[in-house]
């Protein structure tokens, strides 16, 4: 059986990183248009350079949750492919091996020119894990994060949207679905898949799709999935 995690912000939330737009999200602390844009990027490099340089330094004083090494531990059983909207690397460190990062990976950092350019992206060392302005990628352009801004493509969604199509089950965590392509990919379910939701709150989705809601946090909402639903 071929099971698809998509997730986002919510799985995350349990480890103790701010999800975007609940109360007290980033976006209410921090304008996005500014850090998370590429003309934003172009506009003040320092800015959002610093901006993520300090979301990267959250990650070594963070755990994965329950909710990540539930998702982990389903690889003994099933193929499973994790598709995050998560820059964060704790879906790896909880152990699962195959992860779609669809809006790029914290721990990266990339050419300002040719961002997808593979020759250009590296990972930064942990203990030295700032970009700095003036630090230089193979290309010789600064270096910057490997983030998905908006304004910018996403040329992982075409994998993903393979492995959503071939999903038998489909597992949607902790996203409100605001934010395309990725909001996208449930429409990529073949009739058979049977998609599920595991969100606290309540999330807009197409009811067509027949959606069954866990309405429970990530860690809860898994142990509910794997007791109830496989
Ligand atoms: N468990 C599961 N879900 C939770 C939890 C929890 N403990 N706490 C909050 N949530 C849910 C919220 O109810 C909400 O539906 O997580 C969701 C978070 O939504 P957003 O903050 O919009 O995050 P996300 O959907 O991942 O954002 C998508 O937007 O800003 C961009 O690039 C950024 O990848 C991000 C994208």
């Amino acid at each position: 059986m071929k099971l698809v995690f998509l997730t986002g912000a919510g799985m995350s939330a349990e480890s103790g990183i701010s999800t975007f737009r609940d109360s007290n999200g980033l976006w209410e602390q921090y304008p996005v248009e500014a850090v998370a844009s590429i003309e934003g990027y172009y506009r003040d490099p320092a800015l959002v350079i610093k901006f993520y340089n300090e979301r990267r330094r959250q990650l070594p004083t963070v755990q994965p949750c329950e909710g990540h090494k539930l998702v982990a531990s389903l690889e003994d059983k099933y193929e499973v492919t994790v598709v995050t909207q998560n820059v964060d690397n704790l879906h790896e460190r909880a152990g699962s091996k195959n992860i779609i990062h669809l809006h790029g990976e914290l721990m990266k950092a990339t050419s300002t020119i040719n961002p997808n350019d593979p020759n250009c992206i590296i990972t930064l060392p942990e203990d030295d894990m700032d970009i700095e302005i003036g630090d230089k990628a193979k290309d010789g352009s600064q270096l910057r994060p490997f983030i998905v801004w908006f304004g910018e493509s996403v040329p992982m969604i075409e994998p993903a949207i393979k492995k959503v199509n071939e999903a038998d089950v489909l597992v949607v965590i902790g996203t409100s679905l605001n934010v395309y392509p990725a909001a996208g990919l449930l429409s990529y379910t073949n009739s058979h898949c049977k998609i599920f939701l595991i969100d606290p709150k309540d999330v807009k989705y197409d009811a067509s799709l027949g959606v069954t809601h866990i309405k429970k946090g990530a860690s809860e909402g898994m142990k509910e999935l794997i007791e109830k639903y496989l």
